[in-house]
């Protein structure tokens, strides 16, 4: 099994360039159906997750080619398919996203129920309330979501009864080519959302208010290709301010907008870490103990959920007794239970987590449970004293952009070692077509 050897117990140092948001790049790929023509976006990061999505659109009609390392021309023109493989498509969570571009290109679709990270239920009602409100009827059965409007979509209004990123974007690209206006109350504010809105509008689209809770949609006639950058990843450079929060040292996280994690610095910054907002990068430092904090997971501009098993793990190294709850996912402790073998202290109780800072880590075979918690278990074996071996890294992989090749050149002593026969065992780059 493909795994990470981790010696830890050295700080870091030196400088990280962080890749392009996946949760931007994981709906933007899919809006790409909508368009005609050639979509140039630069910023894609190198994951498994946006592998598959490519994957996919090839296997719908699509033609991409591979401009560089991180930028690709993507080409839904002659996409006449509304379906993919069944078992690429319920790989991935982002595979919803395929439901609203397809409804709002073709005015159907036939896609897998989602899969993704298992953080207990996952609903997609607020996805299909909001089609419904478009005139689309949605059906699952078999595992499938089936979804028409017969007479054609067009502009409606929706209230979300949660905050829910995917709905949010699902919905607004549906309505992007609707004729009419949507209006979509209580959205969601991610960085992402706006991204996916500027990208539909360098594409033709005209999307008002992304990045507050009302967001309007005004059908656009049709999208035409264009060129775009997907904005920098917010949890990722989280990710590295976490893991040198808890290992110390001095880093220098580059290609990033500091506004987007000041939720974040806030928190490291009460933690007794040192955190400067430079133009497009941050400088964190660590030098003297942690202190305990409390923390609430939120929708943004909140403390995102996708740092609560960072900041857990980091808070294992601050002095005193720290409360983490969760109030976005139902069940993301699971993998509390591997950081109880590096000698955490740590108790769940429902949505919340009571932290007792210890003396040392130390390093033990662990296992990642889901993609942020294995960016935690890096973080673990990063601070613990000794070997720590990660095993089910191919969630790491979903998600991190070369994370091994980025530790390593800030001087942890991580290496991956490859077992050719792990079924999960393969490179995400893209060969250069
Ligand atoms: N919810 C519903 N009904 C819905 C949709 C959501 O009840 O129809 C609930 C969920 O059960 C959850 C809450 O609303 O309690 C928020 O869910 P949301 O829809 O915002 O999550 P998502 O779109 O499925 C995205 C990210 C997640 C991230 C969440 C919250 C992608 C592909 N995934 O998921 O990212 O945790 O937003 O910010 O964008 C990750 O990157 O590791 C990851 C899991």
């Amino acid at each position: 099994m493909d795994r990470y050897l981790i010696r830890g117990g050295k700080p870091l140092n030196g400088e990280v360039e962080i890749s392009g948001a996946k949760n931007a790049a994981v709906a933007i790929i899919p809006a790409t159906l909508m368009v005609e023509g050639v979509c140039r976006i630069e910023n894609i990061p190198q994951i498994s997750d946006v592998t598959l999505l490519l994957n996919i659109l090839e296997e719908m009609g699509a033609e991409i080619r591979t401009i560089n390392r991180n930028t690709l021309d993507i080409d839904c023109s002659m996409v006449n398919r509304t379906t993919a493989p069944f078992e690429l498509m319920r790989k991935i969570r982002a595979s919803y996203y395929l439901i609203g571009a397809e409804l709002g290109r073709f005015g159907r679709a036939e896609v897998a129920m989602p899969g993704g990270c298992d953080f207990g239920v996952r609903p997609i009602d607020q996805h299909i309330k909001g089609f419904n409100a478009l005139g689309a009827s949605v059906e699952v059965k078999n595992g499938m979501v089936y979804a028409e409007a017969k007479d054609g979509l067009v502009g409606g209004t929706v209230y979300l009864d949660v905050v829910s990123v995917g709905a949010t974007m699902n919905i607004m690209m549906a309505a992007t080519l609707a004729p009419g206006k949507t209006t979509i109350e209580n959205a969601a504010r991610e960085p992402h959302i706006v991204d996916l809105a500027n990208f539909l509008n360098s594409m033709g689209a005209d999307i008002r208010g992304a990045g507050t809770s009302v967001i309007r949609v005004y059908g656009a006639g049709k999208l035409t290709g264009g060129f775009y950058s997907i904005i920098p990843d917010q949890i990722e450079a989280g990710t590295y301010m976490c893991a040198v929060a808890a290992a110390g040292g001095e880093v220098l996280i580059k290609n990033v907008i500091p506004k987007h994690l000041d939720c974040i610095t806030q928190k490291l910054i009460e933690m007794g870490v040192s955190v400067t907002d430079l133009d497009e990068a941050v400088l964190v430092r660590r030098d003297k103990p942690l202190q305990r904090v409390n923390v609430k997971t939120m929708p943004y501009p909140g403390f995102p959920t996708d740092m609560q098993p960072q900041i857990v793990t980091t808070l294992l190294k601050a002095e005193g007794i720290s409360i983490v709850t969760e109030s976005v996912w139902d069940s993301r402790y699971k993998y509390v239970d591997e950081l109880k073998k590096m000698g955490a202290q740590i108790q769940v109780d429902g949505k919340t987590a009571i932290i007792e800072g210890v003396e040392c880590l130390t390093g033990a075979p662990i296992a990642a449970c889901d993609l942020r918690a294995g960016a935690a278990m890096v973080i673990a074996g990063l601070c613990a004293s000794g070997e720590t071996i990660v095993e089910q890294i191919h969630y790491i992989e979903r998600g991190y952009e070369d994370i091994v090749g980025k530790f390593q050149a800030l001087g942890a002593d991580i290496e991956l070692l490859r077992d050719p026969m792990d079924p999960e065992s393969k490179p995400v780059l893209r060969a250069i077509s």
